[in-house]
């Protein structure tokens, strides 16, 4: 079964990006074929995957690309990286909201646009931007199904409460099926706070439509704050190429099972 999952959070700081690019990788390492997508225009992820000089490039106009609906020419920029595939953000992509508000029907466009892209891939992951804005909606709207990872703090609590209202409120007005399949704790240190505020989100979060119930969306594989996490991104690496035997290794491919089986069974 092909899927896309967005992985979003308004919140900024909390992981997106580097969930996006090794739970890619993990994925890939399960023989899956996987495109990431970068559609955060600060270009994190394309970074993250040793891609500044795309997400630098004089040579290339992703935003007029997205407004003539070019998809040939996107596609000509998707780049392999490791064992898997990555659609690159690009500079241009700052003016992208902007010129959102000026279009008729941008959300739609861009949901068109992810949906040609994403095809012939098994699973495909795209990051976005701590926002909530046209872009973000757009994206929410083409993946349907989302991956929110989180900071275990007190702040977190009103971040995820913000994405879930912002969830229901499409879900009425474009009536689009759009559920949180999973919440990923991040950056999680052995300490009082972090059980409060994780037992807080899977409590609050157990009835309501926005949240997918077979099983709870709050997973039980917290991803510990690893250095080499962050210097993996830092290299332009993920962490299964960067340090194999991180412990985060097994927790994104367990990570990686946990979303294959809510996927098919939903
Ligand atoms: N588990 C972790 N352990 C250590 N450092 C981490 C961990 N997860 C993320 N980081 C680091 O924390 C910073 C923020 O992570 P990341 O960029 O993935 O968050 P984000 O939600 O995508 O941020 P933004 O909202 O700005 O896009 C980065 O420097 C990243 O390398
Ligand atoms: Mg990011």
């Amino acid at each position: 079964m092909s899927y896309t999952l967005a992985l979003a959070n308004p919140k900024g700081g909390v992981g997106k990006t580097t969930t996006t690019i090794n739970l890619g990788a993990a994925f890939a390492k399960k023989g899956r074929k996987v495109l990431l997508v970068d559609l955060d225009p600060q270009g994190q992820m394309t970074i993250g995957c040793g891609l500044k000089s795309l997400y630098d490039s004089d040579d290339f106009d992703l935003l007029s690309c997205i407004l003539k609906a070019e998809i040939d020419k996107m596609q000509a920029q998707i780049t392999r990286v490791e064992n898997f595939w990555v659609m690159p953000a690009h500079i241009s992509l700052l003016r992208l909201e902007d010129e959102l508000v000026i279009q008729k029907a941008g959300e739609s466009r861009i949901k068109k646009i992810i949906e040609i892209l994403t095809e012939g891939y098994e699973v495909c992951l795209i990051d976005t931007a701590p926002t909530i804005s046209i872009l973000t909606d757009a994206v929410l709207v083409a993946a349907r199904r989302i991956i929110v990872p989180v900071q275990a703090e007190d702040t977190s609590l009103q971040a995820v409460e913000s994405l879930r209202r912002e969830i229901a409120e499409l879900r009425d007005v474009l009536n689009v099926d759009i559920k949180i399949v999973a919440i990923v704790p991040n950056m999680v240190s052995s300490n009082s706070v972090s059980e409060r505020v994780l037992a807080q989100l899977a409590d609050r979060h157990s009835e309501t439509p926005v949240f997918d119930t077979t099983g709870s969306a709050l997973t039980d594989l917290p991803i510990r704050r690893r250095i080499a996490l962050a210097k993996a991104w830092y290299e332009g690496k993920s962490i299964f190429s960067s340090c194999p035997s991180c412990d985060a290794v097994d927790i994104y491919m367990k990570l990686a099972d946990f979303l294959d089986q809510k996927m098919n069974s939903s």
